[in-house]
């Protein structure tokens, strides 16, 4: 029987080895017979065969279950190089992309305040008047909506022409701390060198409850954030008006093409305006029914920080497809 042992051994495939197991360990095989025969012997001698039978039953299931395990690896490996797909194998046609400089512009930024623990909050772009304009202190005839010239549809409803409504709907969908960034598209009537009617926004907003936030934080978080967009830059805040924030400023970084010298870009300032803020004005709070709480909030275009971290002269250029543009950002 110990021939079964060196047999099972050399099985060569799954098949020949069930054809063994039934041999050996089947109701009928050699096995079961062998312990079958036990009955037929003297006491004696059927103490030492049974021991003997055991081990060898012992050894015989060990032997199996090893080659049993050998045979399916080799099965699967030899499925596998039948049936797989080599994922390594190289594809000559095949050319990779890059982000759209927009994109990686916006994942860049939003990086870095997920990293400072802001939430992103997302809103629609199909807008209605309230959340657009009215919560955000630019009632119906106010001036101040002569400064977005607005796609507008039927029933009050329009192109949202800038992030800051999604400030609105957070505080009204939930209570402070509120700590989010808005990121998305945005659209104005508007077509030339620096302006297309689609472009994209990030808005800020930080709300907490008692007068916690003061104009020193924002300070502090614009002036680390175009640090770290822009690298070794002057910042500078210039007083000036939003209807949603009171105080407001403007924000300048020192040009990035003269450092500051004076060029064509920054129009012999050495200044280039990137971005708005302010803290939020108190009617903005009442038409959204907070009270007693502090916030700042702050606004910038992606496509204008796209346009200066890449030098890239003519905004509408980001929109032609023209691979010989896109093919520089891979
Ligand atoms: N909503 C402004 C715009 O579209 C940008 C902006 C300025 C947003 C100041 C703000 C802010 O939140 O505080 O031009």
């Amino acid at each position: 029987m110990k021939k079964y042992i060196h047999k099972i051994k050399s099985a060569l495939d799954l098949e020949e080895l069930e054809k063994l197991r039934i041999e050996v360990f089947g109701k009928k095989g050699v096995l079961a017979t062998s312990f079958a025969k036990l009955k037929t012997l003297a006491n004696e001698e059927k103490k030492s065969y049974a021991g003997e039978l055991n081990s060898l039953k012992q050894e015989l299931t060990k032997v199996f279950n090893a080659k049993k395990d050998n045979l399916l690896k080799e099965h699967t490996q030899k499925l596998m190089q039948k049936e797989g797909v080599d994922v390594t194998l190289f594809d000559a046609a095949c050319e990779s992309g890059a982000l759209h400089p927009v994109q990686a512009t916006m994942d860049k930024i939003i990086d870095y305040f997920l990293n400072m623990n802001y939430e992103i909050q997302e809103g629609p772009l199909v807008e209605d008047d309230f959340h657009n304009f009215e919560a955000l202190n630019l009632p119906q005839f106010h001036p101040a909506r002569d400064m977005q010239d607005t796609f507008y549809f039927k029933d009050s409803m329009l192109l949202r022409t800038h992030t800051s409504p999604v400030q609105i709907r957070t505080m009204l969908s939930k209570k402070p701390p509120i700590r989010v960034i808005s990121p998305g598209a945005v659209f104005r009537k508007d077509l030339d060198l620096t302006h297309t009617p689609q472009f994209h926004q990030v808005e800020g907003l930080v709300v907490e409850e008692g007068d916690k936030v003061s104009f020193s934080n924002l300070k502090f978080i614009l002036e680390d954030f175009l640090t770290y967009m822009f690298g070794d830059v002057k910042v500078r805040f210039r007083p000036s008006f939003f209807p949603f924030t009171e105080p407001s400023a403007e924000v300048d970084i020192s040009c990035i093409f003269c450092k500051g010298a004076g060029c064509r870009v920054c129009s012999h300032t050495g200044w280039l305006e990137v971005l708005g803020c302010g803290m939020v004005d108190p009617n903005v709070y009442q038409a959204v029914g907070y009270e007693n709480v502090s916030g700042f909030a702050f606004g910038l275009g992606v496509e204008r920080f796209a346009m200066l971290l890449h030098k890239i002269p003519d905004l509408r250029s980001l929109y032609e497809g023209d691979l010989r543009l896109l093919e520089q950002f891979k």
